[in-house]
């Protein structure tokens, strides 16, 4: 029995909720995060028969929300004394600009902040694992931005859905890149992935055209299983796996130092705190 803790947000859909049940019948004891608490107890009651007599907890929040991810990670310190393996899966597109309650666009603030927040008030517990894993889940379409546009934050350029999301897809990998010199030395494990074009439900506009394009789940779902599982990947950090679990480098703009530490300044400054690794 593999008694690691894996917490995976957005795992009542698409991705996330594969890698879910696989990695329970793998015997992981996984915490599933969700908005919308009849999803996450069917998710939950799934898995559950699926794979009897597995270690199946849930936690609700909606990324939208600051003081719920609050709540959420004082939930997870209530019941916790360790998280193994943290898998920042949330991603959301979003067809019109809308802002979120601390004034920044929507996506920006459920795709970026959320995360970073998440990840800010649970290094704590993950600091008590021996295994010490984050696992931020990206994009190809990072490529799509020559680099990072700070005026999208606050919705300034005019919006497309593509451009918008491929702009916090980026700034996952500014996280993931910066998190990784942060916590150089304490023996975490910091990767990004891609799942690839998969068939969920991340774009409601399902055109057959993309969906013929995408692959199914349980080949989106190969990188996110394979970052959690491989014994090989422990202690590596900065580097991004593409859908087949392969180690790919990104864009030029997703290794630019001063972007990283900007955006990183900038969130911080947003959240009015410091993350701090004790
Ligand atoms: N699908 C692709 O082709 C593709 C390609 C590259 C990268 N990705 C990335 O893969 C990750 C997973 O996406 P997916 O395709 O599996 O999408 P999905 O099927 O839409 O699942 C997204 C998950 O995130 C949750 N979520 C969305 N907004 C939320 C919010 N405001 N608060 C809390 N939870 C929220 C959803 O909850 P509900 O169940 O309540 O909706 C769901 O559990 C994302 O980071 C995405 O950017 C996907």
């Amino acid at each position: 029995m593999n008694e690691k803790i894996v917490l995976i947000t957005g795992a009542t859909d698409g991705i996330g909720k594969y890698a879910a049940m696989a990695l329970a019948k793998m015997g992981y004891h996984i915490i599933l995060h969700g908005r919308n608490r009849e999803k996450i107890l069917a998710t939950a009651s799934t898995i559950q028969n699926s794979v009897p007599g597995c270690n199946i907890d849930w936690v609700e929040a909606d990324f939208e929300s600051l003081p719920a991810i609050k709540k959420m990670s004082q939930e997870l310190h209530e019941k916790y004394d360790r998280i193994d393996v943290l898998v920042n899966n949330v991603g959301a597109q979003f067809h019109e600009l809308r802002f979120a309650d601390e004034g920044v666009e929507v996506g920006f603030a459920v795709n970026h902040i959320a995360p970073f927040l998440l990840t800010s008030s649970i290094i704590d517990l993950l600091l008590k694992s021996e295994c010490r894993r984050i696992i931020n889940v990206s994009s190809e379409m990072h490529r799509n931005m020559q680099y990072f546009h700070f005026d999208y934050i606050y919705g300034k350029e005019a919006y497309s859905l593509y451009d918008y999301y491929s702009n916090t897809k980026l700034a996952n990998l500014l996280f993931s890149y910066k998190l990784s010199r942060v916590l150089e030395g304490k023996g975490f494990t910091v990767l990004a992935i891609t799942p690839g074009l998969t068939d969920t439900h991340l774009n409601p506009q399902r055109t057959p055209e993309l969906v013929q394009r995408a692959v199914p789940v349980e080949l989106g779902a190969v990188s996110m299983i394979e970052a959690v599982t491989s014994p090989s990947l422990q202690g590596k950090n900065a580097i991004f796996l593409d859908k087949d679990a392969q180690v790919e480098p990104t864009s030029s703009a997703s290794y630019d130092i001063e972007q990283q530490d900007k955006l990183w300044d900038m969130t911080e400054k947003l959240l009015g705190m410091k993350f701090t690794v004790l």
